[in-house]
């Protein structure tokens, strides 16, 4: 009989002593690019670790102290930009044009819900996209599939899509860009991105020498998305060491279990404000999943801020397999979702979409009445935007659903 003393205990946070910025490297790690030449990705991730942080310590303290209002609902959290950001001065432009349009629906948020909005775009480091598969065939030609532009470029040809470590430095100067347009234009926009490549994010992870925690500086809240969430991979444990706001995506496919070890493994200590979890169920499965993983939480006393992302479990094929959202269905879920946290007596402490700033057609809904208007101005890199007037749509949705 082994001694209770010796049964498997569940991984905790890791201590301080036991985690480093390159404790994910003997993890499982998926979701990552085949790179031509490891040494050469080396190489490019430590000259980052020489480059000046983009986000400073005082500012993502900040945020998790404001965080911690969303999650006692006293505040509101809008996130929004693009799926996919895109490189030079066209993400310098699109980040102006974001600001903007965050500043302004976050306005109109903050009236009509009576609370402060907390503005964060998806800006200044989303680069890197998971995919659901490694490989497409185009015109009869097997191809990486497109990972991001910190991997390698959408065009459809073998060269455009082989994984470049030098687009790490390309997307560090324009977060570096992307981060000083923000600050040009008024502040009141943080940035946020989803971890995924690792060693761009562990070459920006830099220790506070006053109370000795690690900071990742590439952004102030990095987000790890569903498909890399697993408890003991390398994304998750990458998260649990550091001092920032961190958040993971939940999908259909989360249990309460491997929920509760997220929360144990994130928030061991459950501060508020620490731990952000973005629900993406899509409209149809999340009456029967989210409401047992809000109660888990609950009971497990985690202070966690729950957003909604009403994107990307709603993402369909329209006509001729392009990928696009409907209005109805991004209501539908969210409209679910606020009644779920109130029904478990939380607040819904924000809302996460794609929007693009120009006046695409991507999704349908609003001006865009079906389907076959998408190919108007279907300009994405990635998943499917909301425009201006659609983005509008759904935060009038929410102002609804919150005063019903
Ligand atoms: C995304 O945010 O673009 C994304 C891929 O999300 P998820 O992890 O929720 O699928
Ligand atoms: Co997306």
């Amino acid at each position: 009989m082994p001694s209770p003393r010796l049964l498997v205990r569940r991984p905790e946070a890791p201590t301080t002593d036991s985690w480093s910025p390159a404790g994910w490297r003997s993890l499982p790690i998926t979701q990552q690019p085949t790179w031509p030449d490891r040494d050469e990705l080396d190489a490019v991730a430590d000259y980052l670790s020489g480059l000046p942080a983009l986000t400073g310590v005082e500012e993502i303290r900040r945020l998790r102290e404001e965080l911690a209002l969303a999650s006692a609902g006293q505040a509101f959290v809008l996130q929004a930009g693009d799926c996919a950001e895109p490189l030079g001065l066209a993400a310098t432009t699109s980040a102006r044009a974001k600001h903007r349009t965050i500043t302004s629906l976050g306005e109109r948020l903050a009236r009509e819900l009576h609370r402060p909005t907390i503005g964060l775009g998806r800006l200044g480091g989303q680069f890197a996209k998971p995919r659901s598969e490694p490989f497409e065939a185009v015109d009869g030609q097997l191809l990486p599939v497109f990972r991001g532009l910190m991997v390698n470029e959408p065009e459809a040809t073998a060269l455009a899509r082989q994984a470049d470590p030098y687009r790490l430095l390309s997307c560090y100067y324009t977060a570096r860009q992307v981060v000083a347009e923000l600050s040009r234009a008024g502040g009141g926009v943080r940035t946020s991105h989803e971890v995924l490549i690792l060693e761009y994010e562990q070459a920006l992870t830099r220790l506070d020498e006053a109370t000795g925690e690690w900071f990742l500086r590439s952004t102030h809240l990095p987000w790890v998305g569903d498909r890399t969430r697993a408890v003991d991979s390398a994304h998750l444990h990458f998260l649990a060491g550091l001092g920032n706001p961190v958040a993971v995506k939940v999908g259909p496919s989360a249990t309460v279990d491997e929920v509760l070890r997220i929360c144990a493994l994130l928030d061991p200590h459950r501060r508020p404000g620490r731990l952000t979890l973005i629900s993406r169920m899509g409209h149809r499965q999340i009456a029967d999943h989210l409401p047992a993983l809000v109660r888990a939480v609950v009971d497990a006393g985690h202070p966690v801020a729950w957003m909604c992302d009403p994107m990307h479990g709603n993402t369909v094929r329209g006509v001729g397999g392009v990928k696009t959202r409907h209005l109805d269905a991004i209501v539908g879920e969210l409209t679910t979702f606020v009644e779920v946290l109130r029904g478990h007596g939380r607040e819904p402490a924000g809302l996460h979409l794609e929007i693009a700033a120009d006046d695409v057609t991507e999704c349908v809904g609003a001006s865009v009445t079906d389907e076959h208007q998408l190919g108007r101005a279907y300009r994405s890199l990635c998943d499917p935007r909301l425009n201006h007037e659609q983005a509008d749509a759904v935060v009038a949705a929410v102002v609804a659903a919150m005063h019903p």
